[in-house]
């Protein structure tokens, strides 16, 4: 889940937030979404990417627009992509990504751990997109499927599931490969997703490693404040006074925000292409940014949207902390949030309703089964105050779409209250991958639940750092992470086949 520009999916998050009577949530906070390390550089936002990494068939498959119904017939073309360039054939693996919420592509060449392995499984590569997203489009058309409550109603993780288990199913028959074993890749939402398979789906595929997901970020399985707690954590971890730069930032944001002419100097300083209609709306962009940085905050240098150094928190708190004696502290955090948004110094103004990745759908996805509550403390966040209001959250999307949300559906669909019991009972084949220093983590599953459903945990690790693809500059610990992974893989697929074999025999 992941992005910049990332004012942008939450724009209508915001107002609702913003209108909230709760006085610090007049500072304007909301709701992170989620992000995937974007790949693309500020430039290719309209586009596809111009290059391609990794080789592969772009198919469309026809699918049912509702799997759990039998009165209407209608279909959509679900977009994958394939590859049996190193699929050493029938009966071997198929490693399959469950895409979440962006364009497919973008998912893939964010994921070159999966590519990567391929070659020494044998293993077919498939990367099947999520429905409402990229050019998986129902009615014909983006603006056709986002038109109305009605037409969003088939926007479900469920029937996204599902449509990941037909696809294969099909597949597999299409290409004599009914016996091949399927590993389900997925991170952040993605990897929700993955978890979510291979526990509803155990005869469709044999595992999942689910990285980033943090499948127990609903109700109050897990502290409302885990999420800001930790991206606070890791500015003040650099430095203290970075850490209180910003919290301080809010406060004169608001009061600068009080008049005309302050919204005007807010504008200019942060060189805004338009002028600020609230300083709430600032907030939000300096807000985001610094959920995005926590989330890649990589240990070398990468390209989240636009290209970011490493530890990129670390040079943005650099930045706030050394600017010459008598900088005020807006110009302060001016200089550090131009690391994440300017990093290439290419950009002449900042426009903060970009959405370049077409991520909206997350926010129908937030107002309907995908309530994640989250806070921000006095104490330990540098946000501003905030406390996860359910009844103006309601509003908000009853206001926005017209409907209200089941904050309470996805435990009951998929479980989540006392998870590692039930999956110590009845779960196996998961890998829950997780970096500390990613504000997901908090809502990940962090401790072993038994000798296959397994965590692995870096304490240096930010948002699915594991999917990304192999660079020079790969600590030591991401490398042993990734051996970990490739190993417990072969051991499913192993086990598998020794299973398979015993029942022949018999
Ligand atoms: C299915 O529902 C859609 C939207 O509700 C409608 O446009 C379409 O005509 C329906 N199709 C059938 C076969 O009833
Ligand atoms: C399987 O083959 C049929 C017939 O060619 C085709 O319509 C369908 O799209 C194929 N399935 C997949 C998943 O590509
Ligand atoms: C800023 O002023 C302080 C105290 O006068 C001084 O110690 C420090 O060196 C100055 N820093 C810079 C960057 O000029
Ligand atoms: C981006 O960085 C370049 C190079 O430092 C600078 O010239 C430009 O003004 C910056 N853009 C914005 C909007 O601050
Ligand atoms: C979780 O399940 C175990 C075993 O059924 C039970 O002992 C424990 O009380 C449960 N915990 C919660 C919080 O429900």
């Amino acid at each position: 889940m992941a992005i910049p520009l990332f004012g942008f999916h939450l724009l209508f998050l915001l107002s609702f937030f913003a209108s909230s009577p709760n006085a610090a949530s007049a500072s304007g906070f909301h709701l992170p979404s989620f992000k995937s390390a974007p790949v693309f550089p500020r430039n290719h936002a309209n586009g596809p990417p111009n290059h391609k990494s990794y080789r592969y068939e772009t198919r469309y498959f026809s699918q049912v627009l509702d799997h759990f119904s039998f009165k209407n017939l209608s279909t959509f073309q679900q977009r994958y992509l394939i590859s049996v360039e190193h699929w050493s054939g029938p009966s071997r693996p198929i490693f399959f990504y469950c895409g979440n919420e962006g364009d497919i592509e973008w998912f893939a060449e964010n994921t070159g751990f999966v590519w990567e392995i391929a070659p020494r499984f044998g293993a077919m590569v498939i990367f099947a997109e999520h429905r409402y997203y990229g050019k998986s489009m129902p009615y014909g058309s983006k603006d056709a499927a986002y038109e109305s409550a009605d037409s969003l109603s088939h926007l479900t993780a469920e029937q996204a599931l599902a449509d990941f288990a037909v696809l294969l199913t099909d597949l597999k028959q299409n290409l004599s490969a009914e016996n091949s074993p399927v590993v389900l890749f997925g991170g952040s939402y993605g990897g929700m997703l993955a978890a979510w398979m291979r526990l509803k789906y155990p005869h469709i595929a044999i595992g999942a490693l689910a990285s980033s997901a943090p499948i127990l970020q609903f109700e109050n399985i897990v502290p409302y404040e885990t999420f800001y707690d930790i991206v606070s954590n890791g500015f003040k971890r650099e430095s203290v006074e970075c850490f209180n730069a910003i919290k301080q930032s809010w406060n004169e944001i608001d009061d600068q925000g009080q008049t005309a002419n302050g919204l005007t100097y807010l504008s200019n300083l942060f060189r805004l292409c338009r002028k600020l209609d609230s300083p709430q709306e600032l907030s939000d962009w300096l807000s985001s940014a610094y959920s995005y940085l926590a989330m890649v905050n990589y240990p070398y240098p990468s390209a989240f949207m636009m290209p970011l150094p490493a530890h990129p928190i670390k040079e943005v708190c650099t930045k706030i902390d050394n600017q010459p004696n008598g900088t005020s502290n807006l110009e302060r955090i001016f200089a550090g949030v131009s690391i994440y948004y300017n990093y290439t110094g290419e950009v002449d103004c900042f426009d903060l309703s970009d959405d370049p990745h077409g991520m909206d759908g997350w926010n129908w996805q937030a107002c309907t089964e995908m309530v994640m509550p989250m806070s921000s403390s006095r104490e330990n966040s540098m946000f501003p105050t905030y406390g996860f209001d359910y009844a103006s959250y309601e509003e908000g999307c009853l206001q926005s779409y017209g409907v209200r949300p089941r904050p309470r559906w996805i435990t009951t669909e998929f479980g989540g209250h006392n998870l590692s019991t039930t999956l110590k009972m009845f779960g196996s084949n998961i890998i829950f991958s997780n970096g500390l220093l990613d504000p997901w983590s908090g809502g990940s599953v962090l401790q072993d639940v038994s000798e296959s459903v397994v965590a692995l945990v870096t304490e240096e690790g930010a948002h699915h750092i594991d999917l990304r693809a192999a660079t020079n500059g790969d600590p030591d610990w991401l490398i042993e992470q990734r051996e970990s992974e490739i190993d417990l893989v072969e051991d499913w697929i192993e086990n598998y086949y020794q299973q398979k074999a015993a029942l022949f025999d018999m």
